[in-house]
């Protein structure tokens, strides 16, 4: 039987407003569209009325020549002694890294001027004061000249920003460089929470350390304004450049969990409340939590409290990512729509309108759309085979989600070994078969040769577009022990880079692309997001809500439904296992699955989560596979920051006719 209001109308409606906002289609284009739409609508065979059109987005651009350059580094150190650092090693002075960089660096965005990417180093070496060159040691800001061959006057390619500031400009400065971005003025830096300021362009000869300041950013989070403020992390600049999103963690419950914000910066030259040193800073102001009780992604039904209702357009933030080109979209992790497949969303701040921008079963995180908004790139997993015995039969409603996504995210990383690859979207993200072109795929691919896809240089957060949109920066670190030698059947590499360094930072060129116009402003979007709510400081943290424990149907869209137990074992309050059964479920008419899912989740501490699985699923279908758990089940302890994967027992995807099994403990 078919629901004739339920998918086919809701998803066309949806593609077509989509394209429509988004595309600044031609009218006409948009009315050929929805006289099609009308006459499938009419003339489909009821089958057809289930299926989701994705064939409605343009068809998937064609790959294009990519080449790939890798940008110079300060020269490396094996030994990080004061003053190893000598003029033999770097007869400038301007300093030394150490060979294991990889967890002291980040690639950072380019300048407007699209010729400067930032990085954030750590120097090591130095000599000691009063040598000049004293100043080159610690973490530090650097830009790099991105033309190859072009130097600065001082006959370097890179210059450090923050090497030699006077104390008495960065009184307030808070620690920590991460995720440099450059403001549109050509003069700031956003690095952690710190803003770094310059009197004049930051590539100029005139951007001297005394020219140069450095202001905390601030979150004030007690309701007397009193104290340091809040913990804000993972910050990114909106276009706008006067509005910043981060995200704070908090724990609920007895669990480690995130939430988005996004407020305003106001610099605030002679402070009087909040920690000392009362040095000028940047408050964050009319601050807003991207979050609302009313935006519910699984909820029960309140005309039939024996209903699950699943809801796609609901605006569920795990982590903030960014923001798209013109800045009225915030992206981010969200809420999976379909089971354990971690995607990211961008959402209207005006509209609430929420697009999904990747589909792919395997796991994506950081992003970053062009300023000209036609291009995406994003970092994942895709094509390691990283997450597929867990992620990879597709449709599976997200049910056994509501107490699993803090595992299932967690199992991409082993330590600090990611996974990650960056791949090239156009705007409308997956569809289809499309899962985007790997920017990095030329090169042998073999382990350890250092070649540009050597699958042992992980790529890592966050890659970068040029404002003309011709090219990418991102940056890699290799493998290494313990998450290969040793126990592990994974060898460990040397490092083929200069000195053997372990991080690299690298351009990928689009060479058949015409640069574009820069994007010389960006409206400020308002204060206030309508479908959020107001941040008040030492107020208590939000908190996500799932359905009450109890017995409920999930219909399928078009066929079936599913039976869902929801139970709070222990009496703690919260869910703790989900059990589905699905009998005939079908939410497109073509995929029908068939089995029943047993998940429960318990947190032996907030950041550590104990799951036990229990699979047996059989799809029908084009997305045909089995998710199935060995007799005793699965069973794994995995903590969100370290990644160390321990697991009893097995969980095995098929699909394809492709048998996806899960990494090997501590692998
Ligand atoms: C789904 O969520 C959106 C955004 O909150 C809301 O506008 C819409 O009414 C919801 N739809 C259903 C069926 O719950
Ligand atoms: C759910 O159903 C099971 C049996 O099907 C029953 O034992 C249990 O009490 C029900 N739970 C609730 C909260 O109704
Ligand atoms: C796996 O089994 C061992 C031995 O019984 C036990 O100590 C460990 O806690 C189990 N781990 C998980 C994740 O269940």
């Amino acid at each position: 039987m078919v629901v004739l209001e339920s998918c086919w109308w809701q998803g066309a409606i949806g593609v077509v407003k989509d394209i429509i906002t988004q595309v600044k289609m031609r009218p006409s284009n948009t009315i050929s569209i929805l006289l099609a739409l009308t006459e499938a609508c009419v003339y489909g065979a009821p089958t057809e009325q289930c299926k989701v059109p994705h064939s409605l987005a343009p068809p998937p651009p064609a790959p294009e020549p990519i080449n790939i350059r890798q940008l110079p580094l300060p020269p490396v150190i094996a030994n990080e002694t004061q003053g190893a650092c000598t003029t033999d090693v770097n007869p400038l002075g301007t300093g030394c890294v150490p060979a294991a960089l990889e967890e002291r660096f980040q690639g950072g965005g380019f300048l407007p001027d699209g010729r400067h990417v930032l990085a954030m180093v750590t120097f090591a070496g130095a000599p000691a004061a009063p040598d000049p060159a004293s100043i080159y040691e610690g973490e530090h800001i650097i830009i790099i000249k991105t033309t190859e061959g072009d130097r600065f006057t001082n006959g370097d390619p890179w210059k450090c920003i923050t090497c030699g500031i006077p104390a008495q400009n960065s009184r307030g400065r808070a620690p920590g460089n991460g995720y440099p971005q450059a403001f549109r003025d050509g003069k700031r830096i956003l690095a952690g929470t710190n803003i770094i300021d310059c009197e004049s362009d930051l590539a100029s000869d005139d951007c001297t350390p005394e020219k140069t300041n450095v202001y905390a950013i601030r979150q004030s989070n007690t309701a007397d304004d009193s104290g340091p403020g809040g913990q804000i992390r993972e910050l990114r600049i909106h276009p706008d450049n006067v509005h910043l999103g981060f995200s704070m963690a908090t724990v609920n419950d007895g669990k480690f969990d995130q939430y988005s914000y996004l407020g305003r910066l106001q610099f605030n030259p002679s402070p009087t409340t909040g920690s000392e040193p009362l040095a000028p800073r940047y408050d964050v102001v009319n601050t807003q939590t991207l979050f609302s009780d009313s935006q519910k992604s699984v909820y029960v039904d309140s005309n039939n409290p024996g209903q699950l209702v699943i809801n796609k357009s609901a605006i569920i933030i795990g982590e903030l990512r960014g923001f798209n080109g013109d800045g009225r979209e915030v992206t981010y992790v969200g809420y999976p729509h379909e089971s354990s497949n971690i995607d990211v969303f961008a959402a209207d701040l005006t509209t609430g309108a929420v697009r999904r921008l990747t589909e792919h079963p395997e796991y994506v995180d950081p992003i970053d759309i062009s300023a000209h908004d036609d291009w995406m790139v994003i970092l994942d997993t895709r094509f390691t085979e990283r997450q597929m015995w867990l992620s990879g039969l597709r449709r599976i409603p997200p049910i056994t989600d509501l107490v699993s996504t803090s595992a299932t995210s967690s199992t991409r990383n082993n330590g600090n070994r990611r996974f990650f690859q960056p791949w090239l979207l156009d705007r409308y993200g997956d569809r289809g078969d499309y899962f985007g072109q790997q920017i990095n795929a030329a090169g042998s691919g073999v382990p350890g040769s250092g070649a540009i896809n050597d699958p042992e240089w992980n790529t890592r957060a966050d890659p970068r577009w040029s404002p003309d949109g011709t090219e990418i920066v991102y940056w890699q670190g290799l493998t290494e022990a313990p998450a290969c030698g040793g126990e592990n059947p994974l060898p460990c590499y040397p490092s083929t880079e200069p000195g053997g360094r372990n991080a690299r930072i690298m351009i990928a060129e689009f060479t058949s692309r015409d640069p574009k116009p820069p994007i010389k402003d960006v409206p400020t979007v308002p204060d206030v997001v309508p479908w959020a709510m107001k941040y008040v400081p030492g107020a208590p943290s939000p908190k996500r809500i799932p359905p009450p424990p109890g017995n409920y149907t999930l219909k399928g869209k078009c066929q079936g439904s599913a039976s869902v137990t929801l139970i709070d074992q222990s009496n703690s309050g919260f869910l703790e296992t989900v059990r589905v059964t699905y009998n005939g479920f079908s939410d497109d008419g073509v995929n029908v699955l068939n089995g029943w899912e047993e998940v429960t989740s318990v947190n032996p501490s907030p950041t550590e989560t104990k799951i036990d699985w229990y699979s047996d699923l059989v799809q029908t279908g084009p997305d045909a596979g089995t998710k199935k758990s060995g007799e005793e089940g699965f069973h794994l302890l995995i903590d969100v920051w370290l990644n160390d994967f321990e697991a009893n027992g097995t969980l095995v995807t098929t699909v394809g006719g492709k048998k996806y099994t899960q990494p090997a403990n501590g692998t």
